[in-house]
């Protein structure tokens, strides 16, 4: 199973991924290509280290969404990637329905709360703010709703009473860090 990565960010899921590639963990997964709409994103220097393509992918004309000319680039670099997967770690776009259609039921994406709560933008900052007792994180197929599709897996996190957002963060990360190779080598045996 051939997965592209997609991310805005530092990076640190994607280096999960392929930390566990590297110990055998990644089931009959590997990771062909990473991608990222910020050209200093920090998930672009996994390359290297890492022995991975990666490109940053001009995602122009707009700031949110991957729509038009910018859509049309990230379509084509992951075509030419031959990607059985596509997964957004960290990936801060809204996608579109040709995108979408391109990659139908092959893109997941991974989101730091218990979906369907606290969807969309800080989701570990809207949980923490809210009270709750148990957050966590998701694993979902992506659909036009944003974070909206099937569910495939979720890790809880409990809340405790001394946590600030900052060990909420942590914990959630490492929960993330876990979920994510963990789902991308069940897919991968799945398809197998
Ligand atoms: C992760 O916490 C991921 O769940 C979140 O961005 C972070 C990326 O971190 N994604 C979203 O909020 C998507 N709505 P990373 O760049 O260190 O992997």
């Amino acid at each position: 199973m051939r997965v592209v990565i997609l991310g805005s960010g530092r990076g640190s899921n994607a280096e999960a991924v392929l930390h566990a590639q590297q110990d055998g963990r990644l089931g009959a997964a590997r990771v062909v290509q990473i991608l990222s709409d910020k050209p200093d994103a920090g998930i672009l220097a996994l390359g290297s280290r890492f022995g991975v393509p990666a490109s940053y992918v001009d995602p122009a004309p707009f700031k949110t969404k991957l729509e038009g000319p910018g859509e049309d680039r990230f379509i084509d670099a992951i075509q030419a990637a031959r990607a059985d997967l596509v997964v957004l770690a960290g990936f801060m776009r809204v996608l579109k329905p040709k995108f979408l259609g391109a990659f139908a039921g092959q893109i997941i994406n991974l989101h730091p709360s218990l979906l369907p709560a606290f969807p969309g933008l800080d989701g570990i900052g809207q949980a923490f703010r809210a009270g709750v007792n148990v957050t966590g994180c998701t694993v979902h197929y992506v659909t036009l709703e944003v974070d909206a599709g099937r569910i495939i897996e979720q890790t809880r996190v409990p809340v405790d009473p001394g946590d600030t957002i900052e060990t909420l963060a942590a914990k959630v990360h490492a929960a993330e860090h876990a979920l994510l190779p963990a789902v991308i080598a069940r897919l991968s045996q799945a398809a197998r």
